[in-house]
């Protein structure tokens, strides 16, 4: 593939307000809610790096500096660990820190919407086509989602979506898409709308969270258009891209958990604590015995 259409960078946005999530996101990000032992924001990072990408831009906000201090060294933290003989938590905090200067912060200055958030980072991407996740949207699979989008690009440029199914009676939550002809790792993308009522939705197909996506999105967004919720929406922007450019989907044959919910973020974290070598099967007698001791006491009231 010509270099210049290469996907070198992807944009993580974390400006938003997390307002399903208070009030544990009055003082602390919602990416910064912890999965196990990590921050959900570093499953979205390792994501990236495993699919390729050389540089993440952050678009971060007010009240998130947190998120810095995550990706930033510890060098204190980093000699007791040593002094106590803690080589291995040593190994993996050295394993997480991203390259030098391989991450940028910007600043979204309102939460206008997650396609204003996008068009925050369109100086620090320039002319190239970018990844995009959205880091409460956690993949789960034997396989990134975001490296399979890239096979996906590889066959056919242009820009490129990731999907799952969801419940036809429940696409008013989600941005949907049409589907078209197929292709070896995906299919076209014949209609984008976001959170349709059921009768009006073109599949049950919703986006969850991974894009590729060409630099003319940036135009587009600058238009600053609002759509549902009174939001600068991505979906949108796609649509109108769509008018001149390819859309195609892949769907993620993993599964992935809308963190910013509480419902979805529980559901994750018992889903990576079930699959880890060192708690799983701790976790999994703590959950067997709490639905008994539950489905007990529902049986006495
Ligand atoms: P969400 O819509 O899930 O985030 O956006 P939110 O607005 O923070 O959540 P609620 O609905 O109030 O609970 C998906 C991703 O896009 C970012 C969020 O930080 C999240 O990672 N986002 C959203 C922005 O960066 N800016 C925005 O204006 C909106």
């Amino acid at each position: 593939m010509d270099p210049k259409h290469r996907v070198r960078k992807a944009v993580i946005p974390v400006a938003g307000n997390g307002t399903r999530f208070l009030p544990a996101t009055k003082a602390m990000p919602k990416e910064m809610l912890t999965i196990v032992d990590r921050p959900v924001v570093q499953y979205a990072v390792d994501e990236a790096i495993e699919a390729g990408i050389e540089h993440i831009v952050f678009v971060t906000s007010r009240n998130k500096s947190a998120i810095e201090d995550h990706f930033d060294d510890t060098p204190e933290l980093i000699s007791s660990l040593r002094l106590a003989g803690k080589s291995h938590q040593v190994s993996e905090l050295e394993r997480l820190l991203p390259r030098p200067g391989a991450v940028s912060f910007t600043r979204q200055q309102a939460p206008l919407g997650l396609g204003h958030a996008v068009w925050c980072a369109r100086d620090l991407i320039g002319n190239e086509p970018f990844a995009l996740l959205l880091p409460d949207m956690l993949c789960y699979g034997m396989r990134g989602c975001m490296a399979g989008l890239m096979d996906l690009y590889n066959e056919t440029g242009g820009n490129i979506v990731a999907v799952e199914e969801c419940a036809p009676e429940e696409t008013s939550k989600y941005g949907i898409i049409g589907k078209g002809a197929a292709v070896r790792h995906g299919f076209a993308v014949t209609k984008m709308v976001e959170k349709p009522h059921p009768s009006e939705a073109p599949s049950n197909f919703y986006l969850n969270g991974r894009y590729i996506l060409q630099p003319e999105i940036f135009d587009i967004l600058a238009r600053q258009e609002r759509g549902a919720g009174n939001e600068i929406q991505l979906t949108d922007g796609m649509l109108r891209l769509s008018e001149t450019q390819s859309f195609h989907a892949q769907v993620y044959n993993g599964r992935t958990f809308d963190c910013g919910s509480k419902h979805g973020f529980i559901e994750a974290n018992v889903a990576f604590a079930l699959a880890r070598s060192d708690i799983g099967g701790l976790v999994y007698d703590s959950i067997r015995n709490l639905v008994v001791s539950h489905e007990a006491q529902m049986t006495a009231a």
